[in-house]
């Protein structure tokens, strides 16, 4: 399938690690220019020196997503520096309590809703404008299977944060719909990410009850999840738009 992306330009918002990464390397190779944004410098300068050694161009900045300026600069960092801005991801995510929500802090709930969601919306209010001076683009935000109908009891507050990022990705999409610019948001469940790792090292059997649930009783993969973000940006995925695409292996079917 070809992609046809080759001299565009994109901004990957948490592309230091994860599928942040691995989907800046899957638009480098199809002839993408990419800015890499990431709070971990060492880990974004990593993933451009990635893109360059497979031959591919790729600059970093320094963002912190929920800074309204930081999202700035590097939107205009990929019109200065690449002509535009046609394709955007907006990664960045935590889940800081799995718990019931009555214990959930007060100071838990506000920095994710921070992370997770308010760093979509300074992404979605800031990409959208650059992307109708270069004639149009594609958005996809990181949002949670959870983000659909399916919320777990113990994913309370996270599944908050995730269903605002949904409602941001439909009222934009819809908005702009008729402009030439698509907002979709991508719906993993029990995707083996650094973060779920980190807790998987503590407790082998953390995510059991989550596997439980997963029909195909597995983990989904980074490559699994990037490739439905290329799928998204690409003129293939033309007439989707305010979309939730789960990859949950089946999470969500019933
Ligand atoms: N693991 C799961 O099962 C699951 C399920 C659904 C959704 N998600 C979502 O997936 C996302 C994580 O995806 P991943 O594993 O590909 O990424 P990751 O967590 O491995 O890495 C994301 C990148 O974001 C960067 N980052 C963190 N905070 C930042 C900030 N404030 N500003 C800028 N950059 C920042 C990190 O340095 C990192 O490079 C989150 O949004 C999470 O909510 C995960």
């Amino acid at each position: 399938m070809e992609y046809n992306m080759q001299g565009k330009s994109a901004l990957i918002i948490g592309g230091g690690g994860g599928s942040g990464r691995l989907t800046s390397l899957m638009l480098s190779q199809e002839g993408v220019n990419v800015v890499v944004g990431d709070i971990n410098e060492e880990d974004g300068q990593e993933t451009v020196a990635i893109i360059k050694e497979a031959g591919g161009e790729a600059c970093f900045i320094r963002v912190n997503a929920v800074n309204e300026e930081d999202i700035i600069a590097a939107v205009k960092l990929c019109e200065d520096k690449y002509g535009g801005l046609h394709y955007a991801a907006n990664i960045v995510g935590t889940n800081l309590d799995w718990s019931d929500i009555t214990t959930v802090s007060a100071e838990n709930f506000d920095k994710m809703m921070q992370i997770c969601t308010r760093s979509v919306f300074f992404g979605i209010k800031h990409q959208i404008p650059a992307m109708l001076r270069s004639g149009g683009g594609s958005i996809v935000n990181m949002a949670c299977a959870g983000a659909g109908r399916i919320v777990k009891p113990f994913q309370g507050s996270y599944s908050t944060c995730k269903f605002g990022v949904l409602a941001l990705t439909k009222t934009a999409a819809l908005a702009f719909a008729d402009k030439g610019i698509r907002v979709n948001c991508v719906g993993p469940q029990v995707m083996l990410s650094t973060n779920l790792q980190k807790y998987l090292d503590k407790d082998p059997h953390f995510a059991d009850n989550m596997l439980a649930e997963v029909p195909m009783n597995r983990f989904i993969e980074y490559r699994e999840v990037s490739s439905t973000y290329m799928f998204l940006f690409s003129e293939w995925a033309g007439a989707i738009t305010g979309m939730l695409v789960n990859v949950d292996g089946g999470d969500s079917a019933d």
